[in-house]
């Protein structure tokens, strides 16, 4: 491989003291060989954010790329989530997410979903447990409300560190991102540009005056909000320009324009 290696994303502090690249590899529904050698290529390219799930039947492809990487493990924040069908087996689950990551730990295990709804509090406190065991080192959520973040915490005492939720200019709220920040639980933004209007006028505007493309204004606007955001590409040249944001900075106003693309609340 003879691509550059891009400058690394900017990191955040999670609440247990560990830091989450701003910027991550989405690898759904990347599976098997394509998985892998996708992984090894944005490895290559500068992520060191890795997000898979175990439903998405891709741990194994994505952990034979932190095998065959020269990229060391301790530089690789990978992510996982426990799919709410796993309530009650929340060990063997992480422990076949370990397996087939072929790592003793995970850096972020997510609940993939609120389970049937609720606040899931029973699986909440064996993620609790296995941060304190040392399986994984910080612990989140995944399409929570906040109203469900503040069960987990009446429940349990423990704020998830990080909320990640489908989230691009359409689905930005302000109410959201201020109230994570209140609990300090860091926002994470999955499917940025599929749930986008990449069509949009302004965001073209602004992507035009800063001869960037529209999907790495919607990166660049989340690295700013302090949005841990997981782009996925198949593609090597896509994988480059969706981490290549930081030689640019969106102004305010620029930053105002995109939040009020929002068609929620
Ligand atoms: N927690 C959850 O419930 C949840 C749900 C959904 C997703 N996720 C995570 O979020 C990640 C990203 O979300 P996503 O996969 O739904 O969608 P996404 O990252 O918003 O968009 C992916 C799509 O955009 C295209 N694309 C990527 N870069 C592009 C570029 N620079 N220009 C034009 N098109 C580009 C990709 O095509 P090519 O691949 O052909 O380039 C693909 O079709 C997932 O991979 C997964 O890790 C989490």
């Amino acid at each position: 491989m003879t691509q550059q290696t891009l400058t690394a994303a900017p990191t955040v502090q999670l609440a247990a003291g560990t830091h989450m690249p701003l910027i991550g590899f989405g690898t759904h529904p990347l599976r098997g060989a394509e998985a892998t050698e996708a992984v090894l290529h944005a490895l290559q390219t500068g992520y060191r954010s890795v997000d898979t799930a175990t439903r998405y039947q891709n741990q194994d492809a994505v952990g034979e790329a932190l095998r065959r990487t020269d990229v060391p493990r301790e530089e690789v924040f990978a992510t996982t989530k426990l799919p709410p069908d796993s309530v009650g087996y929340e060990f063997q689950t992480l422990h076949a997410s370990l397996k087939a990551l072929g790592t003793d730990y995970v850096d972020l295990w997510l609940m993939h979903w609120p389970p049937g709804g609720s606040a899931g509090v029973s699986a909440w406190k064996q993620l609790v447990r296995a941060r304190e065991k040392g399986l994984v080192r910080a612990i989140g959520v995944s399409n929570y409300q906040l109203r469900l973040l503040d069960q987990l915490h009446a429940e349990t005492g423990v704020y998830p560190e990080v909320a990640q939720l489908q989230w691009s200019p359409v689905h930005f709220s302000a109410r959201y991102l201020s109230g994570c920040a209140e609990r300090g639980v860091v926002v994470g933004a999955h499917s940025p540009f599929r749930s986008a209007r990449l069509d949009d006028p302004s965001l073209a505007a602004i992507a035009q005056a800063h001869g960037a493309s529209v999907t790495q204004v919607i990166v660049r606007w989340n690295v700013q909000h302090g949005v841990a955001v997981v782009p996925k590409s198949a593609h090597q040249d896509r994988m480059a320009t969706n981490l290549d944001v930081m030689w640019f900075e969106l102004s305010e106003t620029e930053m105002k324009t995109i939040d009020d693309l929002s068609e929620l609340e």
